[in-house]
């Protein structure tokens, strides 16, 4: 069910979460699954409602830097200085992780992800549970993220839908790991150079060798149901009841519309979908950090159905 997200409505999601329940709300990204971070049982609801493996650990939402600091168990000078300059926002801080954050959360890991959102709905509905809301993006696990209430209802019609309209930004936080020197996992909006600047040191980008750092990083994601393909604008035309998605020119504008896109391309008789890559061009020019994002994202929707 879809609420308009006034006093009310946001009440009733918080008296949904007190109970065990779990609420969608809009962030500035993409909606997210919420469920009170500190409610075990709770968190492994949303494990199972999206079908997510057990080993792929949840990001927590916080309404700010006091509320990061009660769920990691050092909070690091540049965690700090990161958080004023990109909190709330699309960056997310994986650090070592408080003692009272359940196991589930972090998929038995010793660290935890942590980010304050960028949205009033967001942040009103963490500052009315008062404590932390533990939040994947709201899609079967595996599938395309929602950027719109409809999205989430297509795939959960029974869930409640707090609406914040579309996401601004369209794409998952980027997700920076500092638990040692700092690298991104996950590339989002908020640079590795834009994070560089902001510490004043260098950023690797890219999961480590070894075990996997962001298990939710390893393979496929993202994916439509129809199989997606990357193309060249020159390619076509491309064959009967396949879509052919083209992205707007700012990628500021492309990612924000990336998975409304996807979800609208992939209609009941599409037989496969043709994206439009991001260009070499726009890869090198001054948007390029995004458009890689992007990228990244494509990719790995296209990955999942050439390997199934
Ligand atoms: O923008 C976003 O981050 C959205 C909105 C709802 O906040 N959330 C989101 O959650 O994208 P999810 O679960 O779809 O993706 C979380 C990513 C996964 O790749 C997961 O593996 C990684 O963050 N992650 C979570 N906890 C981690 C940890 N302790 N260490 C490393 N990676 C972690
Ligand atoms: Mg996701």
């Amino acid at each position: 069910m879809i609420l308009q997200p006034n006093d009310e409505a946001i009440a009733r999601a918080v008296g949904a979460l007190r109970a065990g329940g779990l609420v969608a709300f809009p962030t500035e990204t993409v909606y997210g699954l919420g469920a009170s971070a500190s409610d075990a049982a709770a968190v492994g609801a949303v494990f199972l409602r999206k079908g997510r493996p057990a080993s792929n650990p949840l990001i927590v939402h916080v309404d700010g830097v006091d509320m990061a600091q009660s769920v990691v168990a050092d909070w690091p000078a540049r965690a700090g200085a990161l958080a004023a300059g990109f909190w709330p926002g699309p960056l997310t801080l994986v650090l070592a992780k408080g003692p009272h954050v359940p196991p589930a959360v972090t998929a038995g890991g010793e660290t935890v992800a942590v980010r304050a959102p960028d949205h009033p709905v967001a942040l009103a509905l963490i500052r009315a549970l008062g404590g932390p809301l533990v939040a994947p993006s709201a899609n079967p696990s595996g599938a395309v993220s929602p950027t719109t209430a409809g999205h989430v209802e297509a795939d959960f019609p029974d869930l409640l839908i707090l609406d914040g309209g579309p996401c601004r930004t369209g794409i998952e936080s980027t997700v920076l790991d500092l638990t040692g020197p700092p690298r991104v996992l996950r590339q989002g909006v908020i640079s590795a150079d834009a994070i560089a600047a902001a510490l004043g040191e260098p950023v690797a980008e890219g999961a480590t060798p070894g075990p996997a750092r962001s298990p939710g990083l390893a393979g496929s994601h993202y994916a439509p149901r129809a199989p997606l393909r990357l193309v060249a604008p020159e390619a076509g035309p491309e064959p009967e009841g396949t879509a052919r998605v083209v992205l707007p020119d700012s990628a500021t504008e492309a990612a924000a519309r990336l998975y409304a896109a996807l979800r609208e391309a992939d209609v009941e008789d599409a037989t496969a979908i043709w994206v439009q890559a991001p260009t070499p061009e726009q890869l090198a020019g001054p948007e390029g950090g995004l458009w890689r994002a992007i990228l990244d994202r494509l990719q790995r929707a296209a990955e999942r159905k050439a390997e199934s």
